[in-house]
């Protein structure tokens, strides 16, 4: 047989590497490796062995899938042998190419299978109810954190070991004193009503034969803490939204070498004591007592006689307990200190030189019983004061209580994180060491898939401050913001950025957490929140403000992150799942339109009326009511394209018809055909009373009407073209400046882009006017804000502190436009399988352009340099795909692949021409095309 070089890498099972998975048919993929050009996998073997040894020898007793013919490199569901729970599989690929010669077989990857059902756990849900032992009374109900602890003979010898964990609440767990993986925030937030989640550690190390101690410290968590700004509405509800206080689950599942089985389980047996951390809360911050930690607790052998017992709590089990789909958060960087200031009363103010969210690390020596105060806040007042005026009811504050042994103490808080750049310190006695303080970084640790550079300092900038914004945001669910009483899940936040977001990180495990929680959150008349998780009443009204309900361009989300991980993976699961959900949305949505559209005052009975329209949106305001029909339309359109690719035909068919039934009526409701205006009855809105900024009037003729009528492709060609004419008459208008909010600023490149004035989205793109993004960037900003004018530099602070966020991703939106149009990396078929490189050239400002993404197929690279009029563009397209790769030039005979004029074969079979583009058809490879840009 025939061999080639080409080869699987980058083995993963359900999006990760070597993962637990409590899926009986998880899915695998790989990438691939090759020389040469045009390779192409034209079939696969996998084999999954019960050991180590038995892939070594090719044999897969579990599952040998045979040479199967397919290019499919992703979403291949197992197909093997019925696992068990505890099962650990091995697995390796090959492939065949093109030429039909096979490759050598992959690395070793594994998986192994999680905790299935209940009935495989025999742990109970334990804790201790200390709302009674509050210690500081203040404005906040902060109780202790419990800490628990049971001590374990292990008689025999051991094979491997587990830890299966789950809280009600937050949890750090120790073995033997050491602490089990270096994850924040277990469980994550979810509607713990419906679903818990738990994760699984191999702790074999961690324990040996006789006495072994297993211990933790538990907070409150998203389970019991302040969520949101409930005290800053003044709801009845502050805290305790899902129960009163932290529950802890967890099993140690012990295989022995002799082949037989123990278990240590959290049970009545084991004890609790008060400790060093004295208060806990996400929201209010950490107080942390060193002096009040006894030695040894977590340790075997330490005497706890005069511990009491914990509470053993029966009635918390009627959620499903499944395994935690996401990554977790960890520290994904450290920050060095950049300055310290002493300022008024012996503070000190310390500066990490970045806004980002997450905790520091202390390292200090102190006398017993001093302490240190830290405040945490984004910006300064300009007398170098800490400004914490926008964290409202978010306390924000840790302090540490020195043990004072004399010897160096080392500590961070672990039940909570900021959003800061600058923190306050209070209570030094003198002047600290930089490295007394380390920023450490919190984030869901997701793979960076994305890179971006240019000749132009702005635009860089402008990427360094989405992906730090975004990093900051993507902590267990997508916040829209890290730093005030907020961090809540809006929906229309995470919907506008999240094509954006995936460019930056593999998102996929991330986000089928959070469309999870989206779905647990529907309302039960069928409408998605605008936030999720959403805690609710038992009436099923949201507890942390009875209003908050639903918002056309928010609940949304319900459909279009599902759309958006089927887009980039090819993932139909997610599709499939999402499915009851977004049909039930659907058809709420549909029982509310007339004439399959909402007119003007559709959604006068929610609260705001219209919902939030395009909330931030600088001037003119566009109808909520012409921006619900677009959105009702995209959904249409993209359920019609998902129930088409995963089979449901039938479904696809009701919503191709209800897309031309909406585009009729809109064309007919909103638009005059003679000039493709946009318009729409102002007199329907009266006063504009209850609606956001409702006073200044609606308008159809906006900036931000066109910008999502051309991007979600509601109107004919000849009418898209004068609505491109419109939106480009409007920025020209407007200085060529935006106007957009939330809603518009997303769709607002792209669809000049798609209405031929590129240039316009290049001048919005790189204005340093206000307002603007470059704007942030001359004012200081290194995370993206979440108002035009959040700050000026030397005016200070021009707007209500209360909604003025220094780290809000949603305008980052512009990050889709930045790799789907300057780099110009589109995908034309799901999974990036089939891509177009058709970069938008600016030759003005800027000269040159480089980007990478990593897709489910590998690594794509576009890049472009202008010198003159001589252009040099690099291509890299991933084995196994290929490319429609534009070049914007006038004559064929002076474009050269790979130093090499174009032949006349290669020319009639792989080159075509449109609108001024020669499009090359390419396979895989790296390529450098030279062509000449005349104008
Ligand atoms: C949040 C937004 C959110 C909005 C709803 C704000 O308080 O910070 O990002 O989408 O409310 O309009």
């Amino acid at each position: 047989m025939a061999k080639s070089e080409m080869r699987a890498t980058y083995l993963r099972t359900e999006y990760k590497i070597n993962p637990f998975v409590d899926q009986l048919a998880p899915r695998l993929s790989w990438e691939l490796t090759a020389v040469g050009y045009n390779q192409t996998q034209t079939a696969f073997q996998i084999v999954v062995s019960s050991s180590k040894e038995k892939l070594e020898q090719n044999i897969g007793d579990l599952w040998d899938s045979k040479k199967r013919l397919s290019n499919r490199s992703n979403q291949i569901k197992y197909e093997g042998t019925l696992l068990q729970e505890g099962q650990q599989v091995w697995w390796k690929v090959r492939v065949w190419n093109q030429d039909g010669q096979v490759g050598p077989w992959s690395e070793k990857a594994t998986w192994e299978i999680a905790k299935l059902s209940k009935a495989a756990w025999q742990a109970k849900w334990i804790g201790k109810d200390l709302n009674q032992m509050v210690k500081r009374n203040g404005e906040y109900l902060l109780p202790p954190s419990p800490y628990l602890r049971k001590e374990a003979q292990i008689k025999k010898k051991l094979k491997h070991a587990r830890l299966y964990i789950s809280s009600l609440g937050l949890h750090n767990f120790y073995i033997n004193g050491e602490k089990i993986g270096n994850d924040f925030f277990g469980s994550g937030w979810t509607d713990y009503n419906k679903r818990v989640y738990y994760q699984v550690y191999d702790v074999t190390a961690q324990l040996h034969k006789g006495a072994n101690a297993f211990s933790a410290t538990l907070a409150n968590g998203w389970y019991a803490g302040y969520l949101g700004y409930a005290l800053l509405v003044g709801s009845s509800q502050v805290n305790q939204f899902y129960g009163k206080f932290p529950l802890l689950k967890a099993q140690i599942d012990l295989t022995f070498t002799d082949g037989t089985n123990d278990t240590i389980v959290t049970d009545k047996s084991w004890k609790w004591n008060l400790g060093a951390i004295e208060e806990a809360d996400l929201l209010q911050g950490e107080y942390y007592n060193a002096g009040k930690l006894l030695k040894g607790w977590n340790i075997a052998d330490f005497n706890d006689t005069s511990w009491a017992h914990v509470d053993e709590i029966m009635d918390k089990d009627n959620q499903a307990l499944e395994l935690y789909p996401s990554e977790p958060v960890r520290v994904v960087k450290e920050l060095p200190v950049k300055s310290i200031q002493r300022i008024e009363g012996g503070k000190y103010i310390v500066d990490f030189g970045q806004n980002f969210a997450g905790i520091i690390r202390l390292k200090q020596q102190g006398k017993k019983g001093d302490s240190l105060v830290f405040k945490y806040g984004e910006m300064l007042f300009p007398d170098g004061q800490l400004m914490t005026d926008n964290l409202r009811k978010a306390r924000a504050t840790d302090t540490y209580v020195f043990r004072g042994d004399g010897t160096l103490e080392a500590w961070n808080p672990s039940f909570t994180y900021h959003g800061f750049q600058y923190v306050e310190v209070t209570g030094l006695k003198e002047e600290p060491q930089a490295d007394f303080l380390t920023g450490l970084v919190l984030s869901s640790d997701l793979h960076e898939v994305g890179d971006f550079r240019t000749d132009n300092d702005l635009l860089n900038k402008l990427y360094s401050n989405i992906v730090w914004t975004q990093r900051a945001n993507y902590v267990d669910i997508p916040t829209d913001c890290p730093q005030r009483d907020e961090r809540l899940g809006w929906t229309g936040d995470a919907q506008v950025y999240m094509r954006s977001a995936a460019f930056n990180y593999d998102i996929a495990a991330f986000h089928q957490k959070w469309i999870q929680d989206l779905n647990d959150a529907q309302f039960d008349n069928g409408a998605f929140p605008i936030y999720a998780p959403m805690p609710k009443n038992n009436k099923g009204i949201a507890a942390i403000r009875g209003a908050d309900y639903f918002s056309p361009g928010w609940s949304e989300a319900g459909v279009i992150c599902t759309y958006e991980i089927f887009k980039a993976y090819d993932d139909h699961e997610i599709v499939r799942k999402s499915l009851p959900y977004m049909l039930h949305y659907m058809e709420f949505l549909k029982n509310r339109t007339v004439n399959h559209i909402f007119p003007e005052g559709a959604f006068a009975d929610i609260e705001p009326k219209g919902g939030f329209g395009d909330w931030l949106s600088v001037g003119e305001k566009t109808s909520p009511d012409l921006l619900a029909t677009l959105y009702y339309f995209y959904c249409n359109k993209l359920l019609y394209e998902m129930c088409q690719k995963v089979g449901d035909l039938a479904y696809a068919e009701a919503f191709h018809l209800e897309m031309g039934l909406v585009r009729q009526n809109f064309i007919k409701h909103y638009l005059t055909l003679e000039d493709g205006r946009l318009h729409i009855n102002t007199a329907a809105y009266g006063t504009g009373e209850g609606y956001v900024e409702g006073g200044n009037g609606f308008s159809g003729h906006t900036q931000t009407a066109y910008a999502n009528t051309i991007y979600v492709g509601i109107l004919p060609n000849e009418l898209e073209a004068k609505a491109g004419k419109h939106l480009r008459d409007l920025v020209v208008e407007n200085g060529n400046q935006l106007t957009t909010g939330f809603l518009g600023f997303k769709p607002l490149l792209p669809a000049l882009s798609k209405t031929n004035s590129s240039d316009k989205a290049y001048g919005i793109l790189l204005s340093e006017q206000y307002p603007s993004l470059g704007y942030e960037i001359i004012n200081g900003a290194t995370s993206i804000w979440e108002r035009w004018d959040s700050y000026i530099k030397g005016e200070g602070f021009i707007h209500n502190a209360a909604m003025n966020s220094f780290s809000h991703y949603a305008f980052g939106s512009v990050n889709e436009w930045i790799f789907e149009n300057l780099l110009g990396i589109k995908s034309l078929e799901p999974g990036f399988k089939k891509i177009q490189i058709k970069p938008e050239i600016d030759g003005k400002e800027i000269r040159h352009a480089e980007g990478t993404y990593r897709s489910i197929m590998g690594k794509i690279c576009s890049a472009w340099h202008l010198d003159g009029i001589n252009l040099r563009q690099k291509v890299e397209v991933p084995v196994n795909v290929t490319a429609l790769c534009y070049i914007k030039t006038k004559k064929l005979k002076n474009v050269s692949v790979n130093g090499k004029p174009l032949t006349k074969e290669f020319i009639s079979k792989y080159v075509t021409q449109t609108d001024g583009y020669f499009v090359l058809n390419l396979g895989s490879g790296n390529y450098e095309i030279r062509s000449k840009m005349e104008r």
